[in-house]
């Protein structure tokens, strides 16, 4: 194990990275409507990525071991997507619920948030598990300060997402970011209490559950990147990067439009 232990200092130039990927966010919310193609909204957020904020794309061209180089600014994942999803030309429709994952590198560091957007009216079935989904990652974020495991974050996820009959897939987790896109540790979003790492200040981590309306069992699609329910129900996921403080969590991935935390959060 060899997790990266950020120093204040960091974290302070993490949080300008980690702002300007919810910044991305922010400035695609108006965008989103019937009609837009996610490959539109890809073009404004690299041009905005690359010309207005003076940063990089981490996912441009991104080829983890076995996977081909992902070819967009941002992970669009429609309706049954859970995620990796790859922008097209395929106009978004009224009632869609798609998640935006974005990752900006500023100064070398990265910064991974990403957020679900309804486009038009939404269903009630559709509203639910979106909100449902953020209520679950705040879940897991609430439980982050110095001395819980990482088994505390999953067990909080899971134990309030199974109850609700929706799953959480299993195959994808948060993980370590910070000069790395993806570093130790992984963040399960399932688990048991008191298992696994005890979290320590300065560990720098996303948490991004992926909730699906009906079974957990995923599949991959031909391009080698999308990923979606085996039973093309629904699919959710939200994500923030989170420092470990010396009192609990500092939240990261904060801009002027970032929604605000569930009423159950009491801060740290
Ligand atoms: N941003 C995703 C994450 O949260 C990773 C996307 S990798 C890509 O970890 F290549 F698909 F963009
Ligand atoms: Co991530
Ligand atoms: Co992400």
């Amino acid at each position: 194990m060899s997790i990266v232990i950020k120093t204040p200092a960091e974290i302070a130039e993490m949080k300008t990275a980690c702002r300007l990927a919810s910044e991305v966010l922010d400035m695609l919310t108006p965008l989103i409507k019937p009609g837009v193609t996610t490959q539109e909204l890809d073009a404004i957020a690299t041009r905005y990525i690359q010309q207005e904020q003076q940063a990089i794309s981490a996912t441009i061209g991104y080829q983890p071991p076995g996977y081909p180089p992902f070819p967009a600014a941002l992970c669009t994942s429609v309706n049954h997507v859970v995620c990796h999803g790859i922008p097209n030309d395929r106009p978004l429709k009224n009632g869609d619920i798609v998640n935006i994952d974005v990752t900006v590198i500023k100064d070398g560091w990265h910064g991974d948030n990403s957020r679900m957007f309804i486009v038009g009216e939404g269903s009630i079935a559709a509203k639910r598990l979106c909100q449902f989904t953020y209520e679950a990652m705040w879940k897991g974020i609430e439980k982050v300060r110095p001395g819980a495991r990482l088994g505390d974050i999953g067990h909080a996820i899971q134990s309030y997402v199974e109850p609700a009959g929706f799953s959480v897939v299993r195959e994808f987790c948060g993980h370590g970011v910070g000069r790395k896109f993806h570093e130790e540790p992984q963040v399960l979003h399932y688990g048991r209490p008191g298992t696994l790492e005890e979290l320590v200040p300065g560990m720098v981590f996303t948490i991004e559950p992926m909730v699906n309306a009906g079974r957990r069992e995923i599949k991959e699609l031909q391009d080698g990147w999308t990923i979606v329910t085996k039973d093309r129900s629904l699919s959710a996921q939200w994500e923030h990067s989170i420092a470990v403080t010396e009192t609990g969590y500092e939240v990261l991935t904060l801009s002027a439009g970032s929604p605000p935390p569930p009423d159950f959060v009491r801060g740290v």
